[in-house]
């Protein structure tokens, strides 16, 4: 592709983003910087965005072979990937199947309690506010999003935890809980954006319980370059 990077326009916290000269692309860095707690606690984890660039890529495209439109372009290298140029949608859209994280702690049900049916929940994108739980009646009041995207958002949240349920079950790894974000391109098509990586989901081991994912970084237990490498080895060989 004849696209050459540009100025930065953005950085997160575990990402930069770069205009290109084609208006409608932008390319994504990812970084090693691991944050927990809405950026209080911070560290790296050794080759952490070569891992998330790497399965995000490869997550993205099995679930555009099944239907849902996401923002993947094309995977430059290691760290690097150009992307569709979307405006964010500032919800974090949650999908749980077992009680896992701030579940367990606003619900008291025991970690690895299995749902009957996935929950699916909205939080206001805002580290300021820490990323509030929200329902959809906040989101059309405050118009962060319309009832249409909303639907929209909701039918692409599920479908995805099947897909990924099943990619992951496939290598011996139980989907608990995932966030995703969205985004709209610039005819207002709402499309999967951000990242789908041991730092947005959790995993664990089928067989062993083992988690093989950020969770070890946020609760200081140690393990966690292991683990994304592990996630990585089973997915991608
Ligand atoms: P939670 O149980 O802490 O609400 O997390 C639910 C899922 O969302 C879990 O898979 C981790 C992911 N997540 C993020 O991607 N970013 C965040 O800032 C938080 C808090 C959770
Ligand atoms: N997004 C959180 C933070 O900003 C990290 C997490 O718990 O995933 O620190």
């Amino acid at each position: 592709m004849n696209i050459t990077v540009k100025e930065q326009m953005y950085e997160g916290k575990a990402k930069q983003v770069f205009a290109t000269s084609d208006p409608e692309i932008v390319m994504v860095h990812y970084k090693d910087d691991a944050t927990a707690g809405d950026g209080e606690k911070k560290g790296t984890i050794h080759d952490k965005g070569i891992v998330n660039n790497r399965l995000s890529n490869a997550l993205m495209q099995k679930l555009e072979e099944a239907g849902i439109p996401t923002h993947f372009v094309e995977e430059i290298n290691d760290r690097d990937t150009f992307v569709k140029k979307v405006e964010i949608v500032p919800l974090e859209v949650i999908v749980r199947n077992v009680a896992a994280g701030h579940f367990t702690l606003r619900m008291g049900v025991p970690e690895g309690t299995e749902f009957k049916t996935p929950i699916l929940e909205f939080s206001y994108k805002n580290d300021d506010l820490h990323d509030p739980f929200i329902n959809h009646y906040y989101a059309l009041a405050l118009e962060l999003a319309t009832q249409e995207e909303i639907d929209t958002i909701t039918k692409y949240a599920f479908a995805v935890n099947e897909e990924l349920k099943k990619i992951m079950a496939d290598v011996n790894i139980k989907l608990i809980d995932f966030k995703l974000e969205f985004g709209r391109l610039a005819d207002g098509t709402i499309i999967l954006a951000d990242e789908i990586s041991p730092d947005t989901c959790r995993f664990w081991d089928a067989t062993t319980g083992e988690h093989l994912d950020k969770d070890l970084f946020r609760r200081g237990l140690g393990g966690e370059e292991a683990a994304y490498q592990e996630v990585m080895k089973r997915l991608l060989g």
